[in-house]
C-alpha cells in the first residue's frame, strides 16, 4: 500500500470537523467538533495533526499543567497503523511540551488497549496505577515518563524512529 508524505504540523480551527468525523467512525466514546475547538481555545494545550497531501490522517494533544504534560488524545487513521505515525506524533508532541516547560509525561490508557499501551511502553513510559471504572467497561491504566526534558531523552526516542 503507498503512503505519501505525512507532515506533522499545528492541529488548526480547520482540522476539528475532520477530526470529528474521524473519532465518529473509530473511537469508542468519540470526541465531538465541539470538544476539539475547545480544547484549541484552552490554556497550555498542545495539538498537532498529522498531514497527508491536505488530509487528516492523526492527531496527538496534551495539556501542561505546571511541569506535567498530560496527553488527552492520540489517535492514528486505522489505514495509516503500523507505519510509525502515532510514535512520531508522540515524539512531537513531548518535543513540544519540552520546549513549553513540561519535565514529566502522564496519561490514562485503557487497559484493553494492547497497541497504545506498547507504544507508550516504547516510548519510555511505566504504569504507576490503575483508575477502576474509569472508562465504564474499562480499567485505565496510568502512566508517566519521568525527566523528559533531559537532554538525552527526546535524542534516544529520535534515535530510534
Ligand atoms: C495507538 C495508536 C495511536 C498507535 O498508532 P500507530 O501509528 O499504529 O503506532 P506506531 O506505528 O507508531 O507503532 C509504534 C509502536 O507501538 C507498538 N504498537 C502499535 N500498534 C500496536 C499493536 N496493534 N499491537 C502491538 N503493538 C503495537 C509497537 O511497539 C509499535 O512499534 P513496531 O510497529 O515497530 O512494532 C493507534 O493504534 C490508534 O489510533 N488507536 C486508536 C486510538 C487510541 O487507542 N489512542 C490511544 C488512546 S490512550
Amino acid at each position: 500500500m503507498g503512503i505519501g508524505m505525512i507532515t506533522i504540523r499545528p492541529f488548526v480551527e480547520a482540522d476539528a470537523a475532520a477530526a470529528a468525523e474521524l473519532e465518529r467512525r473509530h473511537q469508542p466514546t468519540p470526541w465531538s467538533e465541539r470538544v476539539f475547538r475547545d480544547e484549541l481555545e484552552a490554556p497550555s494545550r498542545i495539538y498537532l495533526a498529522a498531514d497527508e497531501d491536505g488530509v487528516l490522517v492523526g492527531y496527538a494533544g496534551a495539556m501542561l499543567v505546571m511541569e506535567e504534560a498530560h496527553v488527552t488524545n492520540l489517535f492514528v487513521e486505522p489505514g495509516h497503523r503500523r507505519t510509525g505515525l502515532g510514535r512520531r506524533l508522540m515524539v512531537e508532541l513531548i518535543a513540544e511540551a519540552v520546549v513549553q516547560g513540561a519535565r514529566h509525561l502522564t496519561l490514562e490508557v485503557r487497559t484493553r488497549n494492547e497497541a497504545a499501551r506498547a507504544l507508550y511502553a516504547s516510548l519510555g513510559m511505566a504504569p504507576v496505577g490503575i483508575r477502576p471504572g474509569y472508562y465504564g467497561d474499562d480499567d485505565a491504566l496510568i502512566m508517566w515518563a519521568h525527566d523528559i526534558d533531559r537532554p538525552d531523552f527526546l535524542e534516544r526516542l529520535r534515535g530510534k524512529a
